[in-house]
């Protein structure tokens, strides 16, 4: 890639029209997301060259707290190094409050590792699949066991909302019990005001990220990263202040790691601020969604009427999908056949991701380019 990811990205020397990656809102070229993080690093440096428990606490760092603070409706967040990790913070902070892991079998790598970092013993439940957690739950949550449940929110390449709504349900019986979404997809895209698939989901999100448990009802957690709808760099988990506050004091990565670049907190920063000044953003995402969504449904097309800006297509064959890819690039449009990941089958998938600074004529491009690669 030689230029910024956007609606016209340069790969390999040449410009395609892109539909690859997570620039959910288009920001990552932004001038103002750039300029901001040209004036953090003259300012401070590429690094603070010390951890945020050192004296890493630069001015960007805790700016990029205070937004996302802002934007979930929380007291504060923790940012640290990379989304990646959103799911070992999270366990690491939770640590005596669960003995069982459970997770979709078809999660994300983070969450794999995350479930084992936690040292506890590990299930795993049919993807997608409360009916399957519930059995699961019920075999092997005896004796009180509290059960920690982790899942992705959207799946990275498939696009699907995990149906954390059914988990929920399903964990319910079970005191002390809880729920953990890796939201790295949806914070920023998913959602009434973006705030992700609990939030799609209307569970009760003044809980999130809270050290309260009403009623003996199900915790709920989620992390998630500024990498993709948000433009810029870096995992965040915002909360409330004493949950913050705790997660911070007892995670290593605060204590021992260096702190992020100030580029990316201040670029991170600025993303919050026009995610916050332009709610046209978010719609403009969401009615490119639709418009491509239709589109691609009037081809006789396998693709549902969600709102998640990842639509995937399994075709017939490993040769078909590789040839609709490359004859795509032909014509100047990219989409990704991924081989392998996560939440596919053994044919793996072709990806396509639309952002909001794709314009109408840019989307319909690439439905009648479709169209002419599956007409052959
Ligand atoms: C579900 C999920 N979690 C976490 C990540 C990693 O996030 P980041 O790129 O910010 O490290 C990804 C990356 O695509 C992801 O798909």
């Amino acid at each position: 890639m030689q230029s910024a990811p956007g609606a016209y990205t340069i790969i390999g020397g040449r410009q395609y029209l892109y539909f690859v990656g997570t620039g959910y809102l288009g920001l990552h070229g932004h001038p103002e997301v750039l300029r901001a993080a040209c004036e953090a690093t003259e300012k401070y440096g590429m690094g603070s060259a010390t951890s945020r428990r050192g004296f890493g606490n630069t001015p960007p760092t805790l700016d990029v707290e205070a937004r996302a603070a802002e934007f979930f409706g929380k007291d504060d967040a923790m940012y640290f190094m990379t989304g990646y990790l959103g799911n070992s913070v999270l366990v690491q902070g939770l640590a005596g409050t669960f003995d069982l892991v459970a997770v979709d079998e078809s999660s994300h790598y983070s969450v794999m590792d995350a479930a084992v970092l936690s040292q506890r013993p590990i299930v795993k439940f049919a993807n997608r699949n409360p009916e399957s957690l519930a059995a699961v739950l019920a075999e092997h949550c005896t004796d009180g066991k509290r059960p920690l449940v982790i899942t992705d929110g959207v799946f990275p390449v498939r696009g699907i909302i995990a149906p954390v709504d059914g988990y929920y349900r399903a964990l319910k019986p079970y005191a002390g019990s809880a729920l953990m979404v890796d939201d790295a997809h949806a914070l920023g895209a998913v959602g009434p005001t973006g705030r992700g698939s609990l939030e799609h989901a209307g569970l009760p999100w003044e809980t999130v990220n809270t050290n309260v448990q009403p009623d003996g009802a199900p915790r709920l957690f989620v992390s998630g990263t500024l990498s993709k709808a948000f433009g810029a760099y870096g995992g965040i988990v915002p909360g409330s202040a004493d949950f913050i506050d705790a997660l911070k004091a007892d995670s290593p990565y605060y204590r021992a790691a260096s702190a992020l670049p100030p580029a990316n907190a201040a670029a991170s920063a600025k993303a919050f601020e026009l995610v916050r000044d332009h709610p046209e953003m978010l719609q403009r995402l969401r009615d490119n969604v639709k418009l491509l969504r239709d589109g691609l449904r009037g081809l006789g097309l396998d693709v549902d009427d969600s709102l998640v800006p990842i639509i995937c297509l399994v075709l017939d064959t490993v040769e078909r999908m590789k040839q609709v890819q490359a004859e795509l690039m032909e014509q100047g449009i990219l989409i990704a056949y991924n081989p392998k990941y996560s939440d596919l089958g053994p044919k793996g998938g072709i990806r396509i991701a639309v952002f909001a600074t794709h314009t109408k004529e840019m989307i319909q491009r690439l439905i009648d380019g479709v169209a002419k690669v599956l007409a052959v």
